[in-house]
């Protein structure tokens, strides 16, 4: 049984999918625990109604990064994952953590990457012109909002799209992108050849949504 630990720093609508999803398929794998760095983040409550431990480690406790990230370890190992889930997690990762996870820590950025890595995605979007955008699962390697590509699903950008419109739709695919792609990792489906995520049996790793 795969041990899945899921990070979060706010609503965790990208966990609460991941875990519906688990739920409804019935994977062969347990969401062991359900940790935040703020103690308010609402995706908390939903871990608890569903029977999965939830914690949280508030960083504002801890004087380094360094030292938060040690701590952030302790606790996560406690429960010995298999994976671990970044589904909103807002913090810079030090490089002691990255390796300490390095090939089961994946993360979800809501851009088509390379593009636009950082914050404000959907605003870097609109401010650049493109016709379409989207969200994008990857390993997560000590560069930030980079490492191998999972899978990434692109949507439209419509005219008279807004920050929050256009966050909307591509946070309707990345319920449906994360799920899938922890599923492959469970299934033992990916490997990665130099920087090149390989799913198998293949499936394609790019969704292209005409939602507006
Ligand atoms: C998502 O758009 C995710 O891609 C980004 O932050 C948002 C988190 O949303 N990193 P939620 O907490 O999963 O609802």
């Amino acid at each position: 049984m795969t041990s899945i630990v899921i990070l979060i720093s706010g609503r965790g609508s990208n966990m609460e999918a991941i875990v519906r999803a688990a739920q409804k398929e019935a994977w062969p794998a347990k969401i062991s625990a359900v940790i935040s760095n703020r103690p308010d983040a609402g995706g908390l409550d939903f871990a608890r109604s569903h029977n999965i431990p939830a914690e949280s480690l508030d960083h504002r406790q801890f004087e380094s990064r360094q030292a938060f990230d040690a701590a952030l370890i302790k606790l996560i190992d406690t429960y010995q994952p298999d994976l671990v889930v970044l589904a909103g997690f807002m913090r810079i990762l030090t490089a002691d953590f990255v390796q300490h996870y390095e090939g089961r820590l994946l993360n979800i950025h809501p851009s088509l990457l390379p593009l636009f890595p950082g914050l404000a995605t959907h605003e870097q979007a609109l401010e650049a012109g493109v016709q379409e955008h989207g969200a994008t699962v990857h390993f997560v390697t000590e560069a930030l909002d980079h490492g191998p590509i999972v899978l990434q699903a692109s949507v439209p950008v419509v005219s008279g799209d807004t920050p929050d419109t256009l966050a909307q739709r591509v946070l309707k695919q990345e319920h449906i992108i994360y799920p899938r792609a922890v599923r492959w990792f469970i299934d033992n489906r990916i490997s990665i050849d130099q920087n090149r995520v390989l799913v198998s049996p293949p499936e394609s790793q790019l969704l292209v949504s005409q939602d507006k």
